[in-house]
Formats: C-alpha cells, structure tokens, sequence
C-alpha cells in the first residue's frame, strides 16, 4: 500500500488472533504496519508479528524487486513488531540494524544476540541519511515501552509514531477511528499520560502530513482531530460530559437500582452510557470510564469484600492514573454491606476523585429508602 510516492506499508492484516496482547478481544483482527522509505538507500521501518513472515517478506518484494534492504529500524522491540527482526537479518546480511541503545539491549534478551557489528544506535534527535532524505529520531519512552523512537521524514512531513496512534482492527475494516483507537490507548498506554504529553510537546512543532502508526490506518486527513484526542486523553480530561454507569449484579436487584440511576439522571438531560462488567468487555469499560466525566460504580458485597468483576475493574482504573472525575456509589449487602467502603478505599490512590456524599445502599432489593437516595444521588452527580 503506498502511503508517499517514496513511502510504502508493507504490513499485514491478522485475522486470527483471538486475544491481542494475551488480553484484548479484537473482534475485526489486528493490523501489524511495516513501512519502507526508499531513497537512494531503503530503509524497512519494524517488522511484523509470528506467523506473518512469508506474507511481509512478499509484500517487500511486491515493492523493491531484488533491491535490498540497507537499515532496518527498529521503533519498538514488542514482539508483534520485532518478532521476525531475526528471521530477516540472518536472511539479510548487508542489512544494518537501527534501534535505541535499550533496543538492542533488549534484542540481546529477546534473540540472544544484539547484532554488535550492524548496530546504528541513535537517541533523541539523531539522524540518518537516505540519500535525498535525512531522517530524524525522537526517543518516546514508556510510550509504549522504555526503548520506544519515533521516526521523522521532513521531505514528505511523515510521522512513523510507533504504536502511538495506533487502534485495534485490521486495515480492511470498516468501523470508527476513535472507538477502537480510545480502547487501544486506554487499555495499552492509558497508564503513561505524561509521556505521551511529552511526546506530543516535542512532534507539535514539526509539519505533519502523514501519520503512520504501526496499528490501524495511516492517518492522512484532518490530523488536528486525532492529535486534540491524543491530548484529551493523555492528560486525562474528559471526553463528554456525562456519566457512565459500571455494575455487577447477581441477582438482577443492582442492575434494577442502576438503571432507575440511569433513568433518573436521563430525566434530567443527563448523557448516560452503562455497562455489566461481568458480561461486558472490560477494556471497553475502561474507555468508558475514561471518556466521561462523571462514573457510578455499583456493585454487591462479596466474601467480605466486592464482586470480583468490580475489584478487576476499579485495579484497571487506578493503575491506569485514574483522575478528574465526580464518583458515585450503589452498594447491595444483605447482612453486612461493606461495598461502599471497600470501592471507595480502592479508589484512594486516585488524585483529584470527588466522591458523592449520598451513598446508595440497598439491603438485599430496591426499598423506598433506596428510591429517594437514587434521587439524591442524581442531583449531586449533575449538581443541583
Ligand atoms: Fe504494538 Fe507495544 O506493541
């Protein structure tokens, strides 16, 4: 696929994959990018994951003939990028290899070989020559890995950002950008917000025409939009103003109480998405709860502690930097109701929550008392 006159993806589309990163189900596959600039030297921008080699080998055919290969870059050292790094400078021996100096570190663990006699090392600002192009590194660190460049070609204005700006999906899928590119960045980087701030201070500057991610597509179109989103979510603002409402429920009577919740905060003109944790993708949970501004989490008193899906949930949150959202709580217990407690202590380690007074606890099913707490508790979220 040619994204320049001069630049290709020589990627695949994986169709079979049933849990990416041995934890995301990703329904429409997953795209592994591979790019070749071509100059007077060519340069192969990572490879791609097990099992896809054969198909990219022939896609750089398709688009070099019998020329080959003068630098591989390595961008980021995750296997579903470098797994055939290997395979293709055995197979390559007037290849040289050009990575971070953590990279190569990390080949040395990976292949049991750092490639000594190949090696072009380069760090934050360092450039290589391909001829009528001069490319320019930019070290992005924890995004999303520590040994992480990014790759700038300021003839075609193109960014090589690694596995930022990337989303879940194969290239042939027809579907929005930023539902699957939101999970993807909460679930992969969500945690590393302060890097990807810094990254995108040091790439604001530069003339971008063209992103290319080493997942999902090229970005070519109003980049303005993907960028603004990139910084809505690494400095964790929130995305719409409303309020999403994750439950466990055993029996059905905490459902019932969300959603009257929910139905309560609609009267009001309030914008509700919810969830059943138990039954519901969790990573898009996740997203969720980052998207809006305002989060209810209700869940039943289990084994003296909450509902297992609810304790997975809330450890997602925070150790993802959860901030800069209204809580509120709905408890169920039916003799010692400790849910709200137990949520709430949780969510401690959190910077900048602000908790709702009014706690809903329901004592086994929905009373009368419940029905009004619900009440309060929609007035307080929405501040009235
Ligand atoms: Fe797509 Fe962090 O690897």
């Amino acid at each position: 696929m040619q994204v320049t006159k001069n630049i290709y993806n020589v990627g695949v589309n994986d169709r079979e994959v049933d849990l990416f990163e041995g934890q995301y189900i990703v329904p429409n596959g997953m795209a592994y990018n591979s790019y070749l600039i071509i100059d007077e030297k060519i340069a192969l921008l990572d490879t791609v994951a097990q099992g896809f080699y054969n198909e990219w080998l022939k896609n750089i055919k398709d688009v070099l003939g019998d020329k080959k290969v003068d630098f591989l870059i390595v961008q980021h050292m995750e296997p579903d990028h470098s797994y055939n790094v290997m395979n293709f400078l055995k197979e390559n021996p007037q290849t040289k290899v050009v990575a971070s100096s953590k990279a190569f570190i990390m080949m040395k663990n990976f292949f049991g070989e750092d490639f000594l006699d190949r090696q072009v090392v380069v760090g934050e600002n360092s450039t290589l020559s391909l001829g009528e192009r001069t490319i320019t590194f930019v070290t992005a660190p924890m995004v999303h890995w520590p040994e992480v460049i990014m790759t700038y070609d300021a003839k075609d204005q193109v960014v090589f950002s690694a596995d930022g700006f990337g989303k879940f999906g194969a290239l042939d899928t027809d579907e929005e950008w930023a539902c699957e590119a939101r999970r993807y960045y909460f679930g992969i980087v969500g945690k590393y917000g302060a890097p990807v701030q810094t990254l995108l201070k040091k790439i604001g500057g530069l003339p971008i025409k063209t992103i290319c991610p080493l997942h999902g597509p090229v970005l070519t179109e109003n980049l303005g939009y993907y960028i603004n989103l990139y910084n809505v979510w690494s400095s964790y603002q929130s995305e719409v103003d409303g309020t999403f409402i994750a439950y466990t429920s055993v029996y059905g009577n905490t459902k019932k109480v969300a959603m009257l919740l929910k139905d309560e905060l609609e009267k009001r003109g309030e914008k509700v998405a919810i969830s059943d944790l138990a039954r519901d993708d969790m990573a898009e949970c996740v997203e969720d709860a980052f998207k809006y501004s305002k989060l209810v989490l209700a869940t039943t008193t289990y084994n003296g502690d909450i509902f297992p899906f609810m304790k997975t949930f809330i450890d997602a949150l925070v150790e993802r930097n959860y901030q800069n959202k209204k809580v509120g709580f709905i408890e169920n217990g039916s003799w010692a109701p400790v849910a709200y407690k137990k949520m709430q202590a949780m969510l401690e380690k959190s910077k900048n929550l602000t908790f709702m007074e009014q706690v809903v606890t329901i004592l086994s099913a929905c009373s009368k008392d419940n029905l009004e707490q619900i009440s309060n508790l929609a007035d307080q979220l929405l501040n009235k």
